[in-house]
């Protein structure tokens, strides 16, 4: 076996989840071939009529490659995080950038979600296009063309928050709203110590939040504190203190915020990494959670609080279908998603219910799967496999829609509506 096909450090434990927990796709998948009847993606699309398919399609006669989300995985997951973040005296408040589409964002609200988030100000557009209007932008808005389009959405839904982090910004935003005869909502945006976005926490972000509170076009609702840089440390343990360390400084600001009487309504922190850890942040009101409704092999790795190795909280919902091209290579196959269906983020993505087996997705069009010497199973041409995704949220972004299915059976079809919308 030669260095490349040697097994990772942690593919035994690896293993050992995908049988247990990740199901049995593979076995479904084993005799399936290109007998199927296939559709088209365009057929499936046009089957799917006022909310309901009018033709049984199974998921294995879906064109690849097809972005596919297990119902039944996705609703488990957000219920997890509903009961999960009420249980601890918190709420959710999904970061919408992760799935992009407005179907899951309502599904969100409609179980118990304060609101949802975006990065951007065209992912709150659509968002408010399909009916939400719960809005908290978490990125700040610099540009004359971005202050202009935020200001326009905050006119139409005056439910939209925007995050700030300069005081320079701040009255940027106040003339705009004054220009547009409306008071916008702000929230602080508080470094947790990356440097990424915010400002300092303590002395500077009450400055910000003062001078908020006496500029004629601005509304203070609060802060925000997303301490990215935690999320994906390995080890539950090692996670909760880094980010609880992290926070208090975002707590000793909450603190100033209170004692000098501005809004502390919004205390919004936190991702699927430490949504049960950021609860004993003191104020903190919601998590702002968005890899968690999918999960992704980054996220499998980080290891939970009942198992070191493993992150299982929440299962693996999204999956790439893909369709094998080559056989004839002995110990590979070749299939038809490479780098542009599954991006080339590592860890690579993995076979959903098989061991024993190795994917990249380097190539634009194809991907490689090495079988090694304990594989549960090898592929004939036509076949089709599911793959976890690496990362969940730039895979979304590569696909026009996904394929809701229950059990193998495609019950909708899901427009990612604000796939692209990255300006
Ligand atoms: C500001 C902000 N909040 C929340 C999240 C959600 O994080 P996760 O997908 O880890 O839950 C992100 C992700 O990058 C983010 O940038």
């Amino acid at each position: 076996m030669s260095q490349s096909q040697k097994p990772a450090a942690h593919d035994a434990s690896r293993r050992r989840f995908l049988k247990s927990s990740l199901q049995t796709t593979g076995a479904a998948a084993l005799g399936l071939s290109t007998n199927v009847h296939g559709y088209t993606a365009k057929e499936v699309q046009d089957f799917y009529v006022d909310g309901e398919m009018q033709r049984n399609v199974s998921k294995w006669e879906l064109d690849t490659p097809a972005l596919c989300v297990d119902l039944d995985v996705l609703d488990t997951n957000i219920d997890t995080m509903q009961s999960t973040t009420s249980r601890n005296g918190i709420a959710s408040r999904p970061h919408a950038k992760t799935h992009k589409c407005p179907v899951i964002a309502q599904r969100q609200l409609d179980t118990g979600s304060v609101g949802i988030c975006t990065a951007k100000v065209g992912e709150a557009e659509v968002m408010f296009d399909h009916g939400i209007d719960q809005i908290l932008m978490t990125t700040t808005n610099v540009t004359p063309t971005k202050i202009k389009r935020a200001m326009e959405l905050s006119r139409a839904n005056p439910q939209f928050i925007q995050a700030t982090d300069s005081m320079t910004n701040a009255r940027l935003l106040s003339d705009a709203a004054q220009s547009y005869g409306i008071t916008a909502d702000v929230v602080v945006d508080v470094d947790p110590g990356g440097h990424r976005t915010g400002i300092t926490p303590g002395e500077p972000a009450l400055g910000l939040a003062q001078l908020i509170d006496s500029l004629p076009g601005l509304n203070l609702r609060g802060l925000l504190c997303y301490d990215g840089g935690s999320q994906h440390v390995q080890g539950f343990t090692a996670r909760r203190d880094q980010t609880l360390g992290r926070l208090e400084a975002a707590t000793a600001t909450y603190d100033l915020f209170q004692s000098s009487g501005l809004s502390t309504e919004i205390f919004s922190g936190g991702g699927t990494g430490t949504y049960n850890i950021d609860h004993n942040t003191r104020g903190l009101t919601d998590v702002q959670v968005g890899s968690y409704v999918f999960m992704d092999a980054q996220y499998i790795d980080i290891g939970g609080e009942t198992d070191d190795e493993v992150y299982s909280d929440f299962g693996p919902s999204l999956t790439i279908l893909t369709t094998v091209l080559n056989d004839q290579y002995e110990g590979r196959c070749t299939t038809d998603a490479g780098a542009k269906a599954c991006t080339i983020n590592r860890p690579w993505p993995r076979v959903k219910g098989e061991h024993g087996m190795s994917y990249t997705s380097g190539s634009d069009e194809f991907g490689s799967l090495r079988y090694e010497a304990d594989a549960s199973r090898t592929y004939r041409v036509g076949e089709k496999l599911e793959l976890i995704v690496s990362h969940c949220d730039p895979v979304v972004n590569l696909y026009n829609h996904m394929y809701a299915i229950r059990g193998e059976t495609v019950e909708a079809v899901w427009p990612i509506a604000a796939r692209g919308m990255s300006t």
